[in-house]
């Protein structure tokens, strides 16, 4: 608890960053040091018994789905995976901007659901079957906005620009061949899919919170996901998974190519000494460690074991770093660490791996969206003011 610091504030109280704030209540999803829950249901179980679609209807509707249920919604997120054309014009516009840096693949994304929103029939109704029609269609055409956009990056024709893909593929298997044009090994599929499942959803972190704040005051569902989409993007929180893989590339290029564990440790002292964000570590509520990041960790690895003995020395790496971090910070992964090397090993370009996350995480965001609309109160918290003593512009 910090206190007010200008000598005319009042004697008030508050918690830096919100931490242990209760902000609002859910049934959507527990966090917990304890257990991660979906609805009810448990991540490990989820990520072992479950595919993607069954935890975005599981999300968004409210319920597991029923077999009927499922292959209906499946169907509508597969004919809802085509664009637009005036989206497509937008990424193809967004290219030299990509080419150039002045933008990077989630500003992309952040604008073409923007513009999804200009052109959704239900765009300014906010009642619970709209709600849910528009979070269906952002979930369906997310993941084709993401291979539009590497198409473009690498110079490629759009993959399924009339179809959306693949209508035989799942939900991730068209994901990795929207991006790439390739059809994804049965293991990338899966591993994709329980990435997908482990991002989908995490109670009031600051993407979810930020579009309640947005949904709570009556606007509707694409300005949410807007605004989330711009909250996940920065390094402590989505964008992790890229700074991570950045992070783990920065070691290798200063330690060589071998894994030489007192370079690393080295480079890890360095990185200390400088009081350096890690990224990928840390979490403002797991603080003995993250359910997910055990689960990609292990289903990253395997792909690196499939590949050969190169990939598997960035896990090396990636696993001398994590034993560090405990034994001398205590301080644990959190999933966007092995997201970081599983999506680098599988091949997908670094700067798409936070738009994978938006990819899943738009059904949790929806769903709270949904909530918040369902049972709305204006959220407005108060602040201390510390700012200088009463003035009078005149005499100035
Ligand atoms: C996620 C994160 C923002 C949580 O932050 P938080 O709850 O505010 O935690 P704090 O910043 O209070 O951290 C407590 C202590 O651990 C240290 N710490 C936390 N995460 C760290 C990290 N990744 N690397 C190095 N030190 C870290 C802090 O510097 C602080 O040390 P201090 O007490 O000596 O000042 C933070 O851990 C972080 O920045 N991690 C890196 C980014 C990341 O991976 N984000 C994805 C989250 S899923």
């Amino acid at each position: 608890m910090a206190t007010a610091a200008a000598s005319n504030a009042p004697a008030a109280s508050f918690t830096r960053g919100l931490e242990g704030v209760v902000a609002g209540e859910t049934e959507i999803c527990s966090v917990e040091q304890g257990a991660l829950i979906y609805r009810g249901y448990e991540i490990h179980d989820l990520a072992q018994h479950a595919t993607f679609e069954d935890v975005a209807f599981l999300l968004l509707v409210g319920h597991r789905a029923s077999k009927d249920e499922l292959r209906f919604f499946k169907d509508e997120l597969i004919a809802n995976r085509a664009l637009p054309n005036q989206v497509v014009e937008y990424l193809r516009a967004a290219g030299p901007m990509l080419k150039d840096g002045t933008a990077v693949p989630m500003d992309v994304l952040r604008t073409a659901v923007s513009i999804l929103g200009n052109m959704d029939k239900d765009a300014q109704k906010i009642d619970a079957e709209a709600n849910l029609r528009k979070a269906k269609r952002l979930t369906a055409k997310i993941p084709t906005v993401i291979g539009h956009m590497q198409n473009i990056i690498d110079g490629r024709d759009l993959v399924g620009q009339e179809t959306g893909g693949d209508a035989n593929l799942s939900h991730a298997g068209n994901l990795y061949y929207m991006m790439t044009g390739k059809k994804p090994s049965a293991q990338y599929e899966r591993t994709i899919d329980v990435s997908l499942i482990l991002y989908a959803e995490h109670d009031y972190n600051a993407s979810t919170f930020a579009s309640r704040v947005i949904a709570g005051t009556l606007s509707d569902m694409h300005g949410a996901v807007t605004g989330a989409i711009a909250a996940l993007k920065g390094p402590l929180h989505g964008g992790a998974n890229e700074a991570a893989m950045d992070m783990l590339s920065e070691i290798r290029r200063d330690i060589g190519p071998a894994n030489d564990k007192a370079k690393i440790e080295a480079w890890m002292h360095k990185a200390f000494a400088e009081k350096r964000k890690l990224m990928g570590f840390g979490h403002r509520v797991y603080k003995n460690g993250d359910h997910r990041a055990p689960i990609l960790h292990g289903l990253g690895r395997k792909i690196a074991e499939a590949q050969g003995a190169e990939q598997v020395a960035l896990f090396e790496m990636g696993e001398i770093v994590q034993a560090q971090m405990l034994r001398e910070k205590n301080i644990h992964p959190n999933v966007d660490f092995p997201c970081g090397m599983t999506y680098f090993v599988m091949g997908i370009p670094v700067p798409q791996y936070t738009p994978i996350f938006v990819a899943s995480r738009i059904t949790g965001w929806a769903a709270h969206v949904m909530e918040q609309h369902a049972n709305n109160r204006l959220i407005r918290p108060v602040s201390v003011y510390t700012g200088p003593a009463l003035k009078k512009w005149k005499d100035a």
